[in-house]
């Protein structure tokens, strides 16, 4: 079937005002009196007692500037709880003209959120302000609490690099009016300003515990993981007329082609003939011919066992036949996300010169209902041999990676950690908070859960149990794809368990924590910190 290619009726601006070059951040050991900068950030914390005390840098900027920090407490200007800052100009002895104190609330309280709600508040402090280009951070000279013991100094960093660029996102290249507020100039809405906007160097306080020749590959390293944040929010944020498997596809070629990474498209023809008809089943309701991205990042020698990421990507979900109601619709642009995330994955391990095997596979086309598309009750013949009877066509992710899940047993991976928005039951499960973690593996469960809290991008452990496969009876088939409304993210990770059984496997359902909703709607950029930081850990 050749289907028509769909009208393109808006170009991707080719200039995308956003991206900025980043800005440059290296760690250094000036003390707050000798850095030049046109603000320095400074904590200072509550006490118990309604009494403010002062970090390290805070007190030599109270000494220098003759008791100005001191007098601005005792004026009630500041109370050094956390989200509370004030910003003081032309402090004697000070060479930058700015000193922002920066409240961190109780010593005792201060944990990885603390600290990085902290660094993101600061940058908010300094929106707005036009003169401020360059800052000379003390935060990283602050203890954080965590769960059991203390963050090291490269955590501290790495936190606060993501952190800043963080705060420095937004995605406005189809706004063609800009105003200050980086708002659309018609709009009445009130945005929050553009953090970040004209910052080009950050130099942070060189942690205790961290020594000097260290610190640039950790800023690396963190600078490698914001890129890769940035282009999975990028891709995930971009309209479903634009980002089609296709396109996609491109941008996965043109990664490869600035990374050196090996990389294979295989079309629809190289996707019958591999035997995917539960892929193609989801695919031959769309325009858009369907996609599967092979992509390969190979840090470590050819004996190496690889990790396989696989990321779900539809680039739109309408539901298929089995059509999804009108509120929100415009949100399953975001089904995507997975294979989003497996893309910015690569780019970070990639640009950090992660000594490891890993390849991104992604499956890749849209679910819509069309003359030519799939029917309920449909049965179709996996790559692996087994026959699905399709129940309901907006259980379409399993569909795409069953296939995809099949296909990977060719590498005789490591692990294999497959990555969906796939199920709305695993957003009434979990919320926003943690992305939903299934695995048979507990050793693989345990280093995803431990590489989610160390990277504060958290995954909560869901049962796997043999038991719900009953759910997924079929009459007809082999099995259905869909198991009821039931613990509906359980069966539909079992429905992927039946493929996977040549490897160790783990599937995180991002179904809740890929995006915000509402006013600040927007790609997370989740699961990626957690999944770097668990290849770089790696596994045993
Ligand atoms: N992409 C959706 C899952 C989803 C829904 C993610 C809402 C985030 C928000 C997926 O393809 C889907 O439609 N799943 C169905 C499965 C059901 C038919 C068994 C669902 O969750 O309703
Ligand atoms: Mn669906
Ligand atoms: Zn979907």
């Amino acid at each position: 079937m050749t289907a028509p290619s769909a009208p393109k009726d808006i170009k991707e601006p080719k200039d995308p005002g956003e991206h900025r070059e980043p800005a440059q951040f290296i760690a250094s050991n000036k003390p707050v009196d000798r850095a030049t900068a046109d603000c320095v950030w400074v904590g200072i914390f509550a006490t118990g007692t309604g009494a403010v005390e002062l970090s390290n840098a805070a007190k030599v900027l109270d000494k220098v500037s003759n008791g100005a920090v001191a007098r601005a407490i005792k004026a009630g200007d500041i109370d050094g709880k956390a989200g509370n800052n004030l910003l003081l100009r032309d402090l004697t002895g000070l060479p930058s003209p700015r000193a922002l104190l920066v409240g961190l609330g109780k010593r005792d309280d201060l944990n990885e959120k603390v600290f990085c709600d902290a660094i993101r508040g600061a940058m908010k402090s300094i929106a707005g302000s036009k003169g401020i280009k360059r800052i000379a951070s003390f935060l990283t000279d602050v203890p954080v609490k965590a769960k059991s013991g203390e963050r090291s100094g490269t955590w501290r960093v790495t936190a606060h690099v993501t952190c800043v660029r963080e705060s420095g996102y937004r995605f406005e290249r189809f706004k063609t009016k800009k105003d200050d507020n980086g708002q659309d100039a018609g709009s009445k809405a009130k945005a929050a300003k553009p953090a970040a906007e004209g910052i080009t160097h950050v130099e942070m306080l060189l942690p205790g515990d961290m020594r000097p020749t260290e610190a640039p590959k950790v800023i690396e390293d963190a600078q490698a993981l914001a890129n890769g944040l940035q282009l999975t929010k990028d891709l995930a944020n971009l309209p479903p007329n634009i980002c089609t498997p296709t396109y996609l596809a491109n941008q996965a070629k043109t990664l490869a082609r600035e990374f050196r990474l090996k990389i294979e498209v295989l079309d629809r023809a190289a996707v019958e003939k591999l035997g995917m008809g539960a892929l193609l089943a989801v695919a031959q309701g769309s325009a858009q011919p369907p996609q599967f991205i092979v992509i390969q990042h190979l840090g470590a020698t050819t004996k190496d066992a690889p990790h396989v990421l696989v990321g779900k990507g539809i680039t739109f979900d309408t539901g298929g036949i089995s059509l999804k109601p009108a509120a929100d619709m415009d949100e399953m642009k975001y089904d995507m996300s997975g294979a989003a995330t497996v893309l910015g994955v690569m780019r970070a391990v990639a640009e950090m010169g992660l000594k490891r095997n890993v390849i991104g596979v992604i499956p890749t086309c849209e679910n819509m209902p069309s003359g030519t598309a799939t029917r309920p009750g449909d049965i179709v013949t996996s790559m692996s041999g087994q026959t699905v009877e399709i129940l309901n066509t907006d259980a379409e992710g399993r569909l795409i990676l069953c296939d995809a899940l099949t296909y990977v047993e060719k590498f005789k991976p490591a692990s294999v950690i497959d990555i969906a928005t796939l199920t709305g039951a695993c957003v009434i499960a979990l919320g926003a908070v943690n992305s939903g973690l299934f695995s048979p593996d507990d050793q693989l469960a345990d280093a995803l859960v431990k590489a989610g809290q160390d990277a504060l991008d958290p995954a909560w452990r869901m049962p796997l149990q043999e038991e719900y496969q009953e759910l997924l009876k079929s009459p007809f088939a082999d099995m259905a794809n869909v198991g009821g409304r039931a613990a509906g993210s359980v069966t539909a990770a079992c429905f992927l368990w039946r493929f996977t059984k040549a490897y160790r496997w783990a599937h995180l359902d991002i179904a809740g924590t890929a995006w915000k909703s509402g006013a600040a709607k927007g790609a997370t950029g989740r699961p990626v910190s957690l999944l770097v930081e668990f290849l770089k850990n790696g596994l045993e």
